[in-house]
């Protein structure tokens, strides 16, 4: 897939086996030496090919933890390779999820004004979705993304197999972006998130390369059209407005995907109080979303909290809370005009059912 930015077009690749490949898939990549950012727990279930991977080149383990997005950490990271003696002319090289990217790309943009930098996704969360799209995202204090750039990988590097060891959590998290960028397409491709939700397990589902890559055109239609998210982009944050801030008032202990499946269930409680969808596809959403949040425990979260984040929110221009509300499959706007009693009136309704 080619990907055209208004910063450098770039590529992504499908590699299987990328890990037995060695160094060698970074050949096309024309730089001095290659400094490496990889996820921790990714290290340990892929220790040895990924040490064979590196040889003696300089590697940085970073636990993908929402606290080491957050700004305070940047300085250990520039440092660490400062000191290393990376040069405008080397590159750095990560492999983890959206954690490790996002703080990553940060890096990338920032040091020596910009550096070349691959991405190697290895959620299922960051192979559909968050790997192009140029976006960094830094948490400032405990509000989530409110520090960013948009600075994409010269090369992305796409291995489906790294999905096979995710745990449960990251992987559903992964399902609830697929979920969101196809209720934000159209009928069809609703269609064909319906086969791949009712195809069992679905990490072995025979549709889920077909999913990923539908996942990566949606959201490849939306930011080609407007990639610094002043426009249409705003619409792919449904079910993040509530999210992030679920996010936030549970110390991140609910997943990223997870609290955004949960963020599309409320907007559409919210666009139903509006009478603004209809209520047979507002159940028939809750029947698709319910059954990927089983733990969370809503009575620990308290209206007072999920609104306070809401009023961080960086989507948010005016003095009304904003959500990007559905009306139907394919059919989004964004709600500007959302007031505390409202989020609180439909939060207490919405946990009773949950
Ligand atoms: N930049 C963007 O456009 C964008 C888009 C969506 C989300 N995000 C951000 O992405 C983050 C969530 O990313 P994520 O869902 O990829 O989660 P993550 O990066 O937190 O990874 C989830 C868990 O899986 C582990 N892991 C990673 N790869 C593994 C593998 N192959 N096998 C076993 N374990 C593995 C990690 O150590 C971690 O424990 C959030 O911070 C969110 O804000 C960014």
């Amino acid at each position: 897939m080619n990907i055209v930015s208004k910063i450098k077009t770039y590529e992504l690749k499908v590699v299987q086996q990328i890990l037995a490949l060695g160094p060698s898939v970074l050949s096309g990549m024309k730089c001095g030496r290659r400094f490496y950012f990889i996820d921790r727990q990714l290290w340990e279930f892929y220790e040895r090919p990924l040490k064979q991977f590196v040889g003696d080149d300089f590697c940085l383990l970073i636990e993908a933890l929402e606290e080491n997005k957050s700004y305070l950490k940047l300085a250990g990271y520039y440092k660490a390779l400062i000191e290393a003696g990376f040069t405008r002319n080397d590159c750095l090289v990560t492999f983890g999820g959206g954690i490790l990217q996002d703080l990553s790309g940060f890096v990338a943009s920032t040091l020596y004004r910009g550096i070349k930098w691959v991405f190697v996704p290895t959620t299922l969360l960051a192979q559909a979705d968050s790997c192009i799209g140029s976006k960094t995202s830094i948490n400032f204090e405990d509000s989530k993304n409110l520090i960013g750039t948009f600075y994409p990988p010269d090369l992305i590097l796409v291995d489906l197999d790294f999905t096979r060891t995710l745990p449960d959590a990251a992987f559903n998290s992964g399902v609830g972006e697929i979920i969101k960028f196809h209720l934000l397409s159209d009928e069809r491709r609703y269609a064909r998130l319906k086969n791949f939700l009712a195809s069992g397990d679905l990490r072995q589902s025979p549709h889920i390369r077909e999913i990923i890559t539908s996942t990566l055109e949606i959201k490849k239609s939306y930011f080609e059209q407007d990639e610094f998210d002043t426009g249409i982009r705003n619409l792919l944050n449904y079910g993040h407005c509530f999210g992030h801030a679920l996010e936030s008032a549970s110390g991140f202990s609910v997943p990223h995907g997870i609290a955004v499946i949960a963020g599309m269930g409320f907007a559409n409680r919210i666009a139903l109080g509006r009478a603004l969808i209809n209520e047979a596809l507002v159940r028939e959403l809750e029947l698709m979303l319910r059954p990927f949040y089983p733990a969370i425990d809503f009575d620990e979260v308290t209206p007072e909290s999920i609104i306070s984040y809401m009023k961080k929110d960086k989507k948010r221009t005016g003095p009304g809370l904003t959500m990007i509300l559905l009306k139907d499959i394919g059919d989004a706007f964004k709600a500007q005009d959302l007031s505390e009693e409202e989020i609180g009136r439909v939060f207490d309704q919405w946990k009773k059912k949950n």
